[in-house]
């Protein structure tokens, strides 16, 4: 027996205007819409209890419909406090059917609370995006980690976490690691974070890109689309890494690569997307030119040092615009943190376009299916099957009415042999 779980969320009379959004993104996501309808006829869920621990956008609203379909029993709560679009979650309660616990910017307490509620639910299935709601699952519901059959997650860090986990021995359930499939990360983390993040600054702070120093910490997924995206406004982007390869391509890529001590007195803008911690710290603000804008677009609130800087400030002036709040130095230097160093894309914008998130929720929704096909899945990190990812590129290739060429008999014969030579 399950307890029962009922909506919480800020106002019942937005469900329109969400409703109108979803349907706008609806129409941008024609693979996931093919899932939808195989669902709806072969009911794959039937009636089971999925918990999403998800940003709730209008994209999510679509992935919700699918697994609706398909006949599962559903509770969404937010994966960050400041992400939740609050129109949508009222819609989503309103003409859905599905439970949803989520605030925009809702207090931790409130947070992890809800998350408690998608686990009181009693899920067969969960999916994440950050790992919080399989960390709880392990550290308080230890009677319910043989219910769950398999978990999916979304982001970069949170598949670090779940392969933390996996290699101290404490990881108890199957996970699928959604990210690391092509059709995602390649797309979602380097287009959809790219411009996104890029649009996120621009609503925040309404500066002119062109001639600007842009510094960019991280040259992954997201730290290549970002920097690709503010290199086509016209920013010149210098970037920072750790890694010596990465730091290498940056720099073959036509870009600056410098230590952060460096960058940080020449940036205007600085975006952090490392999935670390502290990568903008005390001896960065301290050399900071006056008028700095400091954003994050990485998973956690962690990468810019928010302790340090309210430390230093002499005085802080909160909502200089939305989402800006400005730091006063003792020495006068204003220096501006967007969003609270929370993710600047789903805070000041509106997260990934639907295109891209076409893709990575097609992959959640049909990993949710093989999951629960599979007997006895393995206790580990599992990979995205190689035939998800072949089929969601193929349909999107499709929907964007691009034909590629087919291999012959004997190019298929040459590419598998090695005896010809020249
Ligand atoms: N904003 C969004 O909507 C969104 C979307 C997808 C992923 N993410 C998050 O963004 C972060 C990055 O994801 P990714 O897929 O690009 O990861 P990635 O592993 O591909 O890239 C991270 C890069 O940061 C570098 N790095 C680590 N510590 C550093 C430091 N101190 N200074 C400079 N560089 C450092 C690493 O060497 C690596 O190249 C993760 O937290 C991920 O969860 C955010």
């Amino acid at each position: 027996m399950t307890d029962p779980v009922l909506p919480h969320i800020a106002d019942p009379s937005l469900a329109a205007g969400g409703r109108r959004r979803a349907d706008w993104a609806s129409r941008q996501m024609p693979v996931l819409e093919k899932v939808r309808e195989r669902f709806a006829q072969e009911k794959p869920f039937d009636g089971r209890a999925i918990s999403a621990c998800l940003h709730v956008t209008a994209e999510t609203v679509v992935l919700m419909r699918t697994l609706k379909a398909g006949g599962a029993d559903l509770v969404l709560v937010a994966s960050n406090p400041l992400s939740t679009q609050d129109d949508v979650a009222a819609s989503m309660v309103a003409h859905d059917g599905v439970t949803v616990q989520a605030l925009r910017g809702e207090d931790t307490t409130t947070y992890y609370k809800h998350i408690r509620a998608a686990l009181d639910r009693g899920p067969v299935i969960t999916l994440d995006d950050g790992a919080d709601l399989v960390s709880t699952l392990h550290k308080e519901y230890e009677d319910s980690l043989n219910d769950v059959r398999c978990s999916m997650e979304e982001t970069t860090t949170g598949v670090i976490r779940l392969r933390a986990m996996d290699a101290d021995g404490a990881l108890k359930i199957p996970v699928v690691a959604v990210n690391d499939a092509m059709t995602k990360h390649l797309f979602d983390n380097r287009y959809g974070t790219g411009q996104s993040t890029v649009d996120g600054v621009i609503r925040a702070t309404d500066i002119l890109m062109a001639g600007s120093i842009s510094v960019v910490a991280g040259y992954g997924w997201c730290g290549r689309g970002v920097a690709n995206r503010l290199r086509g406004q016209g920013s010149r982007v210098i970037i920072t890494e750790v890694d010596h390869v990465k730091a290498l391509e940056a720099a073959m890529d036509g870009f600056e690569v410098m230590p952060m001590l460096d960058a940080a007195r020449a940036g205007d803008l600085f975006v952090t997307l490392t999935g670390d911690t502290s990568v903008i710290r005390r001896e960065h603000f301290e050399v900071m030119k006056d008028g700095a804008l400091v954003a994050n677009s990485g998973h956690f609130d962690v990468e810019v040092d928010l302790k340090i800087v309210e430390e230093m400030a002499e005085s802080v002036e909160e909502n200089v615009r939305n989402h800006v709040d400005a730091y006063i130095m003792p020495d006068g230097r204003r220096i501006n943190v967007l969003a609270k160093g929370r993710l600047i894309n789903l805070a000041a914008a509106e997260g990934h376009p639907a295109s891209v998130m076409d893709m990575s929720f097609s992959v959640q929704a049909l990993c949710c299916e093989w999951a629960l096909k599979q007997d006895g899945l393995e206790v580990r990190v599992h990979s995205v099957p190689k035939e998800i990812d072949d089929w969601v590129a193929r349909l999107k290739l499709e929907t964007m009415n691009i034909g590629i060429d087919t291999l012959s008999e004997e190019q298929e014969n040459y590419l598998k042999s090695w005896q010809m030579g020249t």
